[in-house]
């Protein structure tokens, strides 16, 4: 039986100034504290936009907070004339410890290629960052029943020639698209099916000891109220959230949910 701890990660996407941040982050720590939460059994990360990310470190180290962050994006290059780019080796010097890659709204609205993500990953592992990696099919793909084919071909290409040592640690998220933000929530089996398949291909990929080690969260409209259905699946071990991130006693109850 593997040991994976379960991972519940807020994506902020283009929310909070650095003011709020505080705010946020601050409710979010006593929430946690106060509902007893034990930090060892559930890993408590959130993902502000980069503006945000000095603040964030300083609350987390000065604090000694347990909670751990990461950014939203990376570039390819480490440094140099890439205007408005920001680079792993500026992550890792806020203290990053993640990096979501290849989230549906960047792969979307940024034209972000799945070899263009696969330099991302490289470029996370270079520099000492955790990649969350997403994944996910659309609406006119799910209805054609293509969901685990599109989504395995996605980790295939963006893993591309990243050896087992660095995949070992990877973070991987499920979110199929038609259920981000949209209150929609793929059920529990929908969940599964995906999250099953992606590991499945891990094993293919690499091993079924490294396979069984990874992490794989779902996302799309997760709440507080939904939460525990979709972790009770076997391959489910965490979930990247969105909106109900923004609000810190909405994600501490994700984060407490063996408690709910
Ligand atoms: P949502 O977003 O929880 O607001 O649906 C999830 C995500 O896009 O990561």
């Amino acid at each position: 039986m593997s040991k994976r701890i379960p991972m519940m990660a807020g994506n902020w996407k283009m929310n909070m100034d650095h003011v709020q941040a505080t705010q946020l982050v601050q409710k979010l720590d006593w929430t946690l504290k106060d509902g007893k939460h034990d930090f060892g059994v559930v890993e408590v990360v959130v993902l502000p936009p980069f503006t945000d990310l000095r603040t964030v470190q300083t609350m987390v180290e000065g604090d000694k907070l347990d909670i751990r962050y990461g950014a939203q994006d990376i570039s390819v290059y480490d440094d140099g004339a890439y205007t408005g780019e920001i680079s792993g080796p500026m992550l890792s010097k806020l203290g990053c410890s993640y990096v979501v890659i290849g989230h549906s709204e960047r792969r979307e609205y940024h034209q972000e290629s799945d070899e263009l993500l696969n330099k991302k990953v490289e470029a996370a592992y270079r520099n000492g960052l955790t990649p969350i990696l997403c994944c996910g099919e659309g609406l006119e793909i799910r209805k054609a029943g293509h969901q685990v084919a599109h989504t395995v071909a996605q980790i295939e290409a963006d893993l591309k020639g990243i050896p087992a040592e660095q995949a070992a640690s990877i973070v991987i998220a499920y979110e199929p698209i038609w259920a981000i933000g949209t209150g929609e929530v793929a059920t529990p089996e929908d969940a599964q099916e995906v999250c099953a398949a992606i590991r499945a291909k891990l094993a293919e990929l690499y091993s079924a000891e490294l396979a069984d080690g990874v992490r794989i969260l779902y996302g799309g409209s997760v709440k507080s109220d939904n939460v525990v259905g979709i972790m009770a699946k076997e391959d489910v071990d965490g979930a990247l959230v969105g909106g109900a991130s923004l609000k810190a006693e909405e994600f501490a109850k994700i984060c407490m949910f063996t408690t709910a």
